[in-house]
């Protein structure tokens, strides 16, 4: 299972004083050099931390396949198009959310998610939808011809112990039946070094993408530190 690290909380930093530091190209650089093996970053409309610039830095200055998180919106695909990540994750987006705070609606947003997802797919960037673990949103996926799924698993991980089961056991419902349907499964949201356990349950996972907690520890342990961390956790993961 590979480990993608979303460096968006470098630039919070950064942004919180309106510095040139700490440079998130410089974060992927030393994430590259720990192990990982993508970076992921979320151009948010509000530009609350990653800037457009940051999004050209690292497709061009750093080794590995950037993972662009975007919304659906017209002027963001552009600026895809013109990157040309790796990949693209399409996330909903709320102005006011601290964080993306749940999956993306496909069922509802379906023909305008098509033009995106066939526009992008034509361009050569893989997709992901960042979705709830729900089986007929699964489905809307495929038909839309997504590649891939990223599993939300924030209300997994901020569960109370005593409802952890029941998330846990959609989820891996979810990772099932996309993984029959021929999908590629990836996870997210709320990964920390204290729920990795349960999250490694999860069947057929391609890629974990990680930031927060990870961005978190190297306060402590330098970037470095935290993404070996994160990697020698994740080692044992069996699929
Ligand atoms: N995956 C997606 C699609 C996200 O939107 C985010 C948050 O930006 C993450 C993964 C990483 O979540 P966290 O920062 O909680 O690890």
């Amino acid at each position: 299972m590979k480990l993608g690290v979303n460096i968006d909380h470098i630039a919070t930093l950064r942004q919180a004083r309106g510095t040139v530091y700490p440079d998130p190209l410089d974060a992927a650089i030393l994430c590259a050099r720990a192990g990982a093996h993508g970076i992921t970053a979320h151009l948010r409309e509000d530009r609350r931390h990653i800037q457009d610039d940051d999004i050209f830095r690292l497709k061009e200055l750093q080794p590995l396949p950037l993972n662009l998180e975007m919304a659906n919106v017209e002027s963001i695909v552009e600026i895809a198009l013109s990157v040309q990540p790796a990949e693209v994750c399409l996330v909903p987006e709320k102005r006011q959310e601290l964080t993306t705070e749940g999956g993306l609606n496909v069922i509802g947003h379906f023909e305008h998610l098509k033009e995106t997802v066939t526009c992008l797919n034509e361009a050569g960037i893989e997709v992901s939808m960042f979705i709830d673990p729900d089986i007929e949103t699964i489905v809307a996926c495929k038909d839309l011809g997504a590649p891939t799924i990223e599993l939300h698993t924030g209300t997994y991980c901020d569960a109370e112990p005593n409802e952890a089961a029941v998330f846990m056991e959609k989820l891996i419902k979810a990772a099932d039946y996309a993984h029959d349907l021929g999908l590629k499964v990836n996870a997210g949201h709320g990964i920390n070094m204290e729920n990795l356990g349960g999250i490694l349950c999860l069947p057929h996972l391609d890629t974990l993408n990680i930031g927060h907690s990870i961005i978190c520890r190297s306060v402590f342990l330098g970037i470095e530190g935290a993404v070996k961390e994160m990697l020698d956790g994740m080692q044992d993961y069996t699929g």
